[in-house]
């Protein structure tokens, strides 16, 4: 049994369900369901007795405390958290009550519950933390990728809240010896993420006819890893990583953001094609810049390599492709998941 946070997310659900493919064993899912949970990604497990989903917060210290005692996991993977930059912009403090204080929250609960354990159970008990490469900040165009020993520099408070909770985690195993494991991922894609991010955004407003908003000159360079490659990794850091240690993961994919966008416009032109040999290229429009926007970001993932073997199995050719065509495929779950709060933010992020 592994205790899951944030299990009804873009990666969480990919984790819950590649984990119960694999591993086999149970799964106790903590979501508080926030705009970017959604039960539909975990559909195809109705009627599994291995899942138990459980809709909470975090930060509840006496559900946390509840959960552990009456199901004995043997780690926990913290994938709860506010995960948007733009929505950190415009307000933080959801970011600072789950990310900072709610990773707080549990971690006093996992210690007390760690402390309370003895023989095998005590030594094998694992709290993963699932964080990002954007706590290094921003690299130059020369700048040799994020090491493991990179100082952490993050610029916004997305960063900033998720740099505050690893710092956290580090302290717990130092101070009192809780087991911890970090990761810090590149940029993820792939089924199931909330459209307010690029690529499924990019994907849903030109299936629309409608703009594809490229924020200032298009060249801010992330490094792309296909959904179910991070899920396969944090399974290896978990099995197989030491104690205290963080590991990077990326996909070795250094892309600029317009390289991306007429990628995901290409496979549109090829599965959906406009009449009179348009291009859905013709609908990006340049809009402006996200404040303090990071210029590049990559990722050294030698350690995780190194270490325990880890290399991701999908290139950014083939994990593109099955995106696309993930979505194209999926219109209820597309449905489902822009309406409501979606609109409004749409509305408020971009204008008309
Ligand atoms: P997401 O926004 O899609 O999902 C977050 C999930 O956490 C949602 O299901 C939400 O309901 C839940 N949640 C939010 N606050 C909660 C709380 N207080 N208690 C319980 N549940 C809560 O995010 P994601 O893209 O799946 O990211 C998951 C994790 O991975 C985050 O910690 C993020 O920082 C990290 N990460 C994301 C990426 C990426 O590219 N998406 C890359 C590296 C690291
Ligand atoms: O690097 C890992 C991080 O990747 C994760 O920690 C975050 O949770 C995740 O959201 C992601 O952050 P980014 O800010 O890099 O992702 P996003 O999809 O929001 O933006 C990717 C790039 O595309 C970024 O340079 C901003 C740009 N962009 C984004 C949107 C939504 C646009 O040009 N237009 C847009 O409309």
């Amino acid at each position: 049994m592994i205790l899951v946070t944030g299990g009804a997310g873009f990666i969480g659900s990919n984790f819950v369900l590649q984990w119960l493919a694999t591993e086999g064993t149970p799964v106790v899912n903590l979501d508080k369901l926030t705009y970017a949970g959604n039960l539909r990604n975990l559909a195809s497990l109705e009627g599994d007795p291995r899942h138990c989903f459980v809709r909470g917060d975090i930060g509840d210290r006496a559900l946390v405390a509840h959960l552990l005692e009456a199901h004995q996991p043997r780690a926990i993977v913290n994938f709860a958290a506010e995960s948007h930059v733009d929505r950190s912009i415009r307000g933080p403090e959801d970011f600072i009550q789950t990310n900072v204080v709610g990773t707080f929250h549990l971690l006093e609960e996992a210690r007390a519950y760690h402390a309370g354990l003895s023989g095998p159970a005590h030594a094998g008990f694992r709290f993963l933390h699932v964080s990002t490469d954007e706590v290094y900040g921003s690299l130059g165009a020369h700048d040799p990728a994020f090491t493991e020993a990179t100082a952490y520099a993050p610029n916004s408070p997305y960063s900033a809240s998720k740099a505050a909770s690893d710092h956290l985690v580090r302290a717990y195993h130092h101070t009192y010896g809780l087991p911890v494991l970090t990761t810090n991922c590149s940029n993820n894609y792939g089924p199931f993420q909330f459209p307010e991010k690029l690529i499924p955004l990019m994907i849903l407003n030109a299936l629309r006819g409608q703009a594809l908003p490229v924020y200032g000159d298009g060249l801010n360079v992330r490094d792309w890893l296909y959904v179910d490659d991070h899920c396969s990794a944090i399974r290896r850091v978990l099995a197989h990583g030491r104690v205290g240690e963080t590991y990077n993961i990326g996909g070795g994919n250094e892309m600029t953001n317009l390289e991306v966008v007429k990628t995901v416009c290409a496979l549109l032109d090829e599965a959906r094609p406009l009449p009179a040999g348009r291009s859905y290229a013709s609908l990006i429009q340049f809009v402006e810049d996200r404040a303090g926007h990071d210029r590049r970001y990559a990722i050294d993932a030698g350690k995780i390599e190194r270490e325990l073997g880890f290399r991701p199995a999908e290139s950014f050719e083939s994990g593109i492709r099955k995106t696309v065509a993930w979505y194209l495929d999926h219109p209820a779950w597309v449905e489902s998941v822009t309406s409501g709060e979606y609109v409004k933010w749409v509305a408020a992020h971009y204008g008309t």
